[in-house]
Parts: structure tokens; sequence; C-alpha cells
């Protein structure tokens, strides 16, 4: 039986080590239905009941640094030395170890003593963490009212932008937005959020050749706007991918997100407050990119902002909109999940390449083209002119 079982592991590991991003998460998937498939009723009712409790205990070993104490640490750690190292109960803290040992979140290789896992190891990165504290204080209490908040609405798909399951959640009529901009903890956890949510990835510069669409650009012409950028990775990105790039290079965000990198100097990168349902400053720029913002709208919202950067463009602008283009159907599991994350933090939605098409329209712009440059997340870039 062992033998069995060794055989079908080595074979797993042999097809996840394939060059094939999509053969790998096939794999992943096929795994997990063949789990489900061996379940009794019971198992799968007591793997669903306590999903939430798996949250809580990722949030209480990030709060006790137990998992970057494994990661650092050369050698297994006796529990003596956690309990030393976290400060807790002794009692209390074989319990959260156990645990955590028992889902494969850390290691337990002899009793008493612990080792990091390779979940332990994917959730060290600091952005990672910072999206687990995010998720686990933010959005798993706003999912948790989901069913009550469409209950309320007779099950209407909600497009309101001052009712949303997040107000309902944390019984405040502020946007997340606004309330992060007074919470600022949280908010720098959302930030380092955005970093790790496509931190295996390749960003779309390495697929669209922005470099030959904008030879001769003139110096001191805007080339690149961010519009919503956050902390400006993507601005980043692009200068470090094209140094030679001429244009002006300008990151967008609201002042409280801006201010956050003001003092670090982001190297050819102007950084400007802007709220992007006002209008937009930055004239006649070659590219205005928005990534991650279209979906966190309702239709009538995205179709203010992009009029507000169409009023700004010219002949030669193009706005860029890297996002999901959701399949029709047999949309995968991180997709669906991100869609519904839109729904109870904005009422907002991810889209179809069909729904996509037709907002563009009614915003004014014509579709030029739709790359998509990542097959796993549908990760794609939707170029509009006017
Ligand atoms: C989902 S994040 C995406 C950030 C960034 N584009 C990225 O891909 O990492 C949305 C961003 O929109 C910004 N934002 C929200 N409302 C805004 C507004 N009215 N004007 C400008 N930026 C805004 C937020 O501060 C946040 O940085």
């Amino acid at each position: 039986m062992d033998a069995a079982l060794n055989t079908i592991t080595e074979e797993v590991h042999k097809l996840a080590k394939t060059d094939d991003e999509f053969l790998r998460r096939r794999t992943i998937d096929k795994l997990r239905d063949l789990q489900y498939a061996l379940e009794t009723p019971e198992e799968t009712m007591q793997r669903l009941i306590y999903l939430g409790l798996t949250t809580a205990s990722v949030r209480i070993g990030l709060d006790l640094n137990i998992f970057n104490k494994l990661v650092d640490s050369e050698h297994p750690m006796k529990f003596d030395e956690l309990c030393d190292a976290t400060g807790a109960d002794p009692i209390l803290l074989g319990r959260i170890l156990r645990h955590q040992s028992s889902l494969g979140m850390i290691d337990e290789p002899a009793q008493d003593t612990f080792t990091a896992s390779q979940t332990t190891r994917n959730i060290s990165h600091p952005d990672i963490q910072a999206g687990l504290k995010f998720c686990a204080d933010i959005l798993t209490p706003t999912f948790l009212s989901l069913p009550a908040f469409l209950s309320t609405h007779s099950y209407q798909n909600p497009t309101s932008t001052d009712s949303t399951p997040f107000n309902t959640a944390f019984s405040t009529p502020l946007s997340l937005w606004s309330w992060l901009a007074e919470h600022p903890s949280h908010r720098a956890n959302f930030n380092r959020f955005m970093y790790a949510q496509r931190s295996s990835v390749k960003d779309c510069f390495s697929y669209l050749p922005l470099d030959k669409e904008s030879e001769g650009w003139p110096a001191e012409k805007p080339l690149f706007v961010d519009v919503g950028g956050g902390t400006g990775q993507q601005c980043v990105a692009l200068r470090e991918k094209w140094p030679e790039l001429k244009g002006r290079v300008v990151l967008q965000d609201l002042e409280e997100v801006v201010e956050s990198v003001r003092g670090e100097g982001l190297e050819g990168v102007e950084i400007m407050a802007h709220d992007f349902f006002t209008a937009q400053p930055v004239k006649g720029a070659k590219f205005y990119y928005l990534r991650a913002i279209m979906h966190n709208h309702t239709d009538e919202k995205c179709i203010e902002i992009l009029k507000n950067i169409k009023d700004a463009m010219d002949e030669e602008s193009e706005i860029l909109l890297d996002e999901i283009v959701m399949p029709d159907t047999k949309v995968e599991w991180f997709v669906t999940q991100t869609d519904l994350a839109m729904l109870v933090q904005f009422n907002a939605t991810e889209r179809t390449e069909g729904q996509w098409r037709s907002l563009l329209e009614r915003a004014g712009l014509k579709v030029k083209g739709i790359t998509t440059y990542t097959h796993a997340f549908r990760l794609s870039v939707i170029a509009a002119t006017k």
C-alpha cells in the first residue's frame, strides 16, 4: 500500500515540476477532486465547517511569529524554545501548534519538535503575510456577512455604491478606501497584499511591446500614467524593464497612499495625488494604465473613471486595463473567489470579454486588442483608444 502511495506521489511531483503552468494547476485541481471523491459525508462536513478556524489559526501563527521563527531556525525547534520565543502559555501553545501541524501549516518531525513545512515557507514572505492578515481581519468577516446581506436584498445582484457587505460587516457608512484611510495598519497590509497577489507571475510588460509602441516618444511628454497605481510597483517595473524609454512616468493614487512613497523617491517616477473620479490632470499621455481598478467598481463608476481619462487623451493615447478577463464557462476557483471578493467589498465584479467590450463601448472607447498574458489567472491587458 505504502509503495503504491509512494509511486503516485513521485508521479505527481514529476508532473508538478513541469514548466507548463496550466498543467501544474490542473494537477492541483485534479488532486483536490480526488481528495473530495474519497471523503465520507462526515469528513466533508468536518472539512467545511472548520474553514474559518484555519484562517484564525493562521492569524494566531502570524501574531506569535511562529512561521518565521520556524523558517529562520537552522534546526527543528523544540517546544520549549517556541514557548520562550512566543511567551505564550505552554498548554495553549501546544494546542495551537497541534492544530497547525495537523493541517500541514507546520511539520512535527518528532514529539515536541516542530519545523517549517512547504506551507510555512510559502507564507513566510512579508507581502504574503500582509495579505493573510488583511484577509483574516477584513475579508473574512465581510464574507461572513454576505448570506444575511443577500437575503435582506432578496438575492438581487447588488450595484449600490454605499451599501455593501463590507459596510454591514464593519457597521460603517464609509467605502473601504475611506475606511482604510482611517486605519493605516490595515491600509499598509492591503498595499502589500497587492504586491503579493501577483508575485508568482510575470507582469504584463513581459508580453506587451510598449517600447516599440512608444518609439520616438518625446522626453518631455507623459509616457505612462499609472492611475490608481498604489505604491508604484508597476511604474518601477516599467522603468526596470525598459530603462531607455523616453517620457515621463507618473504614479497617481489617493494622497494617503502616495504619501507613503514620497519619501522613498521612486527613481524616474513622478508621484501625484489624484482622485480618478475627477478630471485627469495629465493630458496626452501615451499610456494610461489601470491595474485592478475596474474590478473594484460598478459599471457606472467605471464609466465615470474612463470618461475622465478619455477627456485627457489625444489621438496617440491608449488606455491599458490590466485585469482578469473571465472565460464564459468553467471559471477557475481563484477567479470566482476574486469575483465574490469584489462583490463583498465594493458591490463590484470581475468581467467576461463580452462585458469588457460593452463597458468600453458605453464609455465611448474602442477596443484595440486584448492580450491574455497568464492563462492561469486569465490576467489580460485590454487596450482601448478614443
Ligand atoms: C486594487 S488596488 C490596485 C493598486 C495597483 N493598481 C496594483 O495593481 O497594485 C486599487 C487602488 O485604487 C486606489 N484608489 C481607490 N479609490 C481611488 C480614487 N478615487 N482615486 C485614485 N485612486 C484610488 C486605491 O488606493 C488602491 O491603491
